[in-house]
């Protein structure tokens, strides 16, 4: 964000614009479009050259909890198309790393290995640590699978991507490191929640400013890990 941007984001004022229903587009569809192109997120986005609006909700986290320093090597899993990275990179001022992974393909940036792949991949863990060469200060993870509609199902797919994710950080992540991760609705599940208590000194839950209201998604913030971690969970 090198452009800088005075206030909050939320009380700009912009011109409303609306969009005429379509016969071949949903409903659905032109409410989607129509709160795009009013979302003053988006809006800002777009002004500062950042690749996603997601990448407010990252420098809300940073804001709060000042977990990104200088030369941290950060591990983005879920980075498509890249707004978090963009804003990792600039908090070290490039001085610093990160490795994302998605499945989707994403523009390189200056200063991010960039894997394209499913996380759950049996390889991946091994691919990234092999980007890494060594130990990460932080893992952040804005990995969301499509919602299937039915609810005990995508809730047990958003576990389970968790559950990865910090699996994963708790292998690679050095002391002191730190984990983000997006979770949903009630907050993290009960036993996930045990699992970073047990490994990080303090574990919040946060609700970005830039979050849509409307939206369940919320993170996980825990930090100080407490390199403890033997192989069980
Ligand atoms: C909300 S977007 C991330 C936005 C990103 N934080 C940014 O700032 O631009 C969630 C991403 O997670 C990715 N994703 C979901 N499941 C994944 C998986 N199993 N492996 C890799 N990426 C995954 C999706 O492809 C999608 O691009």
């Amino acid at each position: 964000m090198t452009k800088k941007s005075k206030g909050k984001v939320s009380d700009r004022r912009y011109k409303t614009v609306r969009v005429k229903t379509a016969r071949k587009r949903a409903n659905s569809s032109t409410r989607w479009l129509e709160r795009q192109l009013n979302d003053p997120y988006v809006m800002e986005a777009k002004r500062l050259g950042l690749r996603s609006r997601a990448a407010f909700k990252m420098q809300d986290i940073q804001n709060k909890y000042q977990i990104i320093k200088q030369g941290h090597k950060i591990v983005d899993l879920g980075c498509a198309p890249g707004g978090w990275m963009q804003v990792a990179l600039e908090i070290m001022n490039n001085k610093g790393s990160v490795v994302g992974i998605d499945l989707l393909e994403v523009e390189p940036i200056n200063g991010a290995t960039i894997l394209q792949g499913d996380f759950t991949d049996d390889d991946a863990p091994e691919k990234i640590k092999q980007v890494l060469n060594g130990k990460a200060n932080g893992v952040l993870s804005d990995m969301a699978s499509n919602t299937t509609g039915h609810k005990q199902t995508d809730h047990l797919r958003i576990i389970a991507l968790v559950e990865m994710a910090l699996y994963f950080a708790l292998e690679i992540l050095e002391k002191d490191g730190y984990f983000v991760a997006k979770v949903f609705s009630g907050g993290t599940e009960n036993n996930i929640l045990r699992i970073l208590k047990k490994h990080f000194t303090k574990v919040f839950h946060y609700k970005p400013p830039s979050s849509r209201k409307d939206s369940p998604e919320m993170y996980v913030v825990a930090i100080k890990y407490k390199d403890n971690f033997d192989g069980n969970f």
